[in-house]
């Protein structure tokens, strides 16, 4: 799995349609990004608990209605090119993308509605076979899985540990998700002996992305999704 990390973010203003678009362009079938709240309850795509760094606003994701987000300009601070680039909602994104590309959808925000809000969109627009939701945090998981045992789902790890590994098994867990400067084929074996799927994060360069490939992990996120499909054809 070629995952375009926040869509193509490395050429475009990440999270938004301009970096997910450029992403299918490229010819990766599958994206990733990051979901929060807003005040409102709508589950808007941004990667941060603010909006400072990557729009021209400012303060908490929550404490702004869907109208607010989306007034605001999330391409400039990337490059004047993008311009007008808004913060998409998750409604948006599957409506736009269903049918050509599989959604990796990180459960960001701490909002405890957040889980079942994202799953009830995924049925709302039957993107069921194209979802997997994932997260840091392993009760915005175990939400989610009560809610939706029938979407896959994978937990993003900074160590793996057998007790990880144990407790993603007992969540019934599709994937776990460990950073890429930690993958092994050592490691890769013993997740895929524990019936596990591997997907990388956190690839730091080109380098470090071969060596996650080599290791025989089943997928990465990358912000240069070009250049992996380009090394996988070699
Ligand atoms: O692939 C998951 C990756 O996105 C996790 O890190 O900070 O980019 O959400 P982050
Ligand atoms: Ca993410």
């Amino acid at each position: 799995m070629v995952i375009a990390h926040r869509g193509a973010s490395s050429y475009a203003p990440e999270n938004t349609l301009a970096a997910f678009d450029l992403a299918i362009e490229m010819g990766v079938s599958h994206i990733e990004l990051d979901v929060h709240t807003t005040r409102d309850g709508h589950v808007v795509v941004l990667h941060d608990d603010t909006v400072d760094r990557t729009t021209n606003g400012s303060g908490p994701v929550t404490s702004h209605s869907l109208a607010e987000l989306t007034a605001l300009d999330a391409g400039t601070w990337f490059d004047q090119r993008f311009a007008g680039q808004r913060i998409p909602t998750l409604a948006a994104v599957f409506e736009r993308y269903k049918g050509r590309a599989h959604i990796h959808t990180e459960i960001k925000g701490h909002s405890l509605d957040l889980s079942r809000a994202t799953v009830d969109l995924v049925r709302r627009h039957g993107m069921a076979e194209q979802v997997t939701i994932t997260s840091f945090q392993k009760a915005r998981l175990g939400e989610a899985r009560a809610h939706a045992p029938e979407l896959p789902a994978g937990w993003l790890v900074a160590e793996v540990s057998e007790a990880i590994i144990a407790q993603a098994r007992a969540l019934g867990l599709r994937q776990l998700c460990p950073r890429a400067s930690g993958v092994t084929v050592e490691l890769v074996q013993r997740l895929h002996a524990a019936g596990l799927v591997v997907r990388a994060w956190g690839v730091a360069d080109e380098e470090q992305m071969r060596r996650v490939v080599q290791a025989g992990a089943d997928g990465m996120t990358v912000n240069f999704p070009d250049r992996l499909l380009e090394y996988l054809k070699t």
